[in-house]
């Protein structure tokens, strides 16, 4: 069993989870930022990690999602400024599923993820602020311990 675990992340967030995932894998393992992944087809397990941009997987994941084949057994983990659980989120991780339609997902986690301060004022003084927004104030902090046992839980019971 290899695993390859691949993330993208601006403020750090994502790597966080990044990181959980690929501590807690069996076997044989990689961890790559996207802008290095290797070549995929090597891997029995390929954990993708992603921030919400625009209601949707940030672009560089959702190009690394779009190379996945349909055997590539598949995780799929996220950060975003919106409430975990919300129809956002949800949103946004089927967009991401629908990009690897013919990938085998073998399940998913998000959580919350501090929004860098700078972007939320930019985002403040747009005329339609987008949905998630109001969510933001309570990203703070996150991803943190219990997002981290959560996710642990998870990764363990694949
Ligand atoms: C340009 C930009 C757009 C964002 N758009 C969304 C969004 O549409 N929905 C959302 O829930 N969060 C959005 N966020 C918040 C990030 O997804 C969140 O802070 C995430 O944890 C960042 O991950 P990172 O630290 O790994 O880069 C946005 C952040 C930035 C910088």
């Amino acid at each position: 069993m290899k695993s390859l675990v691949v993330y993208s992340s601006q403020s750090e967030n994502t790597k966080k989870l990044a990181d959980v995932v690929y501590e807690n894998l069996d076997g044989e393992k990689d961890i790559f930022p996207v802008e290095d992944a290797p070549l995929i087809k090597e891997y029995d397990f390929i954990a993708v990690g992603f921030w919400l941009m625009a209601g949707k997987p940030d672009p560089k994941s959702a190009q690394f999602l779009e190379k996945l084949g349909k055997d590539d057994n598949l995780f799929l983990f996220a950060t975003h400024g919106a409430a975990k659980g919300s129809e956002h989120v949800q949103n946004a991780v089927n967009h991401a599923i629908g990009l690897t339609d013919t990938a085998k997902i073998a399940g998913s986690f998000t959580c919350q993820g501090e929004v860098n301060p700078k972007v939320l004022e930019k985002v403040k003084q747009k005329p339609q602020p987008p949905i998630w927004l109001a969510d933001a104030a309570d990203a703070v902090g996150h991803p943190n311990e219990d997002d981290f046992v959560a996710l642990k839980k998870i990764v363990a019971e694949l």
